[in-house]
């Protein structure tokens, strides 16, 4: 099939390309820029103001993975442009081509009312897609990826080097972390299981983890069997990430840190169903 995939050349999305030219998919990717796999073409340009017709023309699905952590708002790089707009601009081109079929990277915690912006936004995404007539959505809610370098990982790697590692609150929220591969490789199985449209999907791995457990076992990885936590309560944490959180190197954002705050998992093991793997978490992060 031809499958456009929306912000393709990131973390997740370079291993979607994996998944889905494995399957024998025609894979079109949509970034401003860099590189993609042998066997997938490049369509650069800003999903903000591009022609984003004239790629969906003659596409099966469209796969979106655009999505931020922090906004740059002089950079009109904001929660309502990123996760609504785009959402918006892709069902409007996708209405104009007559391609029905739309599978759609949200993350867990998604709801009405959270107190994440992050959150916030894709949920009124979510929203969109499922109120439109006539489009075959999958919407995917995945816990925290690792894996490949994990962004959020590698912000662990460096926190565990220090003689004290500051930890964000009590350390007790739960996270379930899910492979990174596994989440590509459902993703691209939504493109052809029709079981799966209209259907959202939350998303964990195989263990369920306290966030000083993940501190915990990225500490060991790395051969450092113990830390020193300084737990620093939320209230400061969210002083300091409103004044730095826009300086390059710090490391966490305002909406970053509500999310860490909470709960990140779920009962919800549909997806398992179809998975052709349910990774454990090793040493690659
Ligand atoms: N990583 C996780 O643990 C995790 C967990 C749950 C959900 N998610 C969701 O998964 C999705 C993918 O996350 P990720 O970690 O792969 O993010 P990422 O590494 O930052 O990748 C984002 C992708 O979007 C593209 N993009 C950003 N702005 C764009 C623009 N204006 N126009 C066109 N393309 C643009 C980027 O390419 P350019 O910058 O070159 O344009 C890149 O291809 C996001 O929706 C995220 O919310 C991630």
């Amino acid at each position: 099939m031809n499958v456009v995939l929306v912000g393709g050349t990131g973390y997740v999305g370079s291993a979607v390309q994996a998944a889905l030219l494995s399957r024998g998919h025609q894979v079109k990717v949509i970034a401003r820029h860099g590189r993609v796999l042998d066997g997938a073409r490049l369509v650069p340009g800003d999903v903000r103001d591009m022609d984003l017709v004239t790629p969906f023309i003659d596409a099966d699905a469209v796969i979106n993975l655009v999505g931020i952590i922090k906004e740059v708002p002089a950079e009109n790089i904001t929660f309502d442009v990123m996760h609504v707009e785009t959402v918006r601009r892709i069902i409007t081109a996708m209405s104009a081509t007559h391609v029905h079929r739309l599978i759609h990277m949200s993350a867990l915690g998604t709801r009405p009312g959270a107190k994440a912006r992050y959150h916030r936004t894709k949920w009124i995404a979510e929203d969109l897609i499922t109120h439109t007539t006539g489009l075959h959505y999958t919407i995917t809610r995945p816990s925290l990826l690792f894996g490949g370098g994990a962004p959020f990982f590698k912000m662990l790697q460096s926190q565990v080097k220090l003689p004290v590692t500051p930890i964000p609150g009590p350390g007790t929220s739960l996270f379930q972390p899910i492979f990174r591969g596994d989440v590509a490789n459902f993703l691209a199985l939504c493109v052809d299981t029709p079981e799966t449209i209209g259907q959202t999907y939350e998303m964990g791995g195989p263990e369920t983890l306290t966030l000083n457990a993940l501190y915990d076992r990225v500490a060991k990885a790395i051969g450092k069997p113990h830390i020193t936590p300084w737990h620093i309560p939320y209230g400061l944490m969210m002083r300091l990430a409103k004044v730095g959180q826009n300086l390059p190197g710090f490391p966490v954002s305002v909406d970053q840190l509500m999310m860490l705050a909470e709960n990140n998992a779920t009962e919800d093991r549909r997806w398992e169903k179809f998975s052709l793997s349910i990774t454990s978490m090793q040493k690659d992060f």
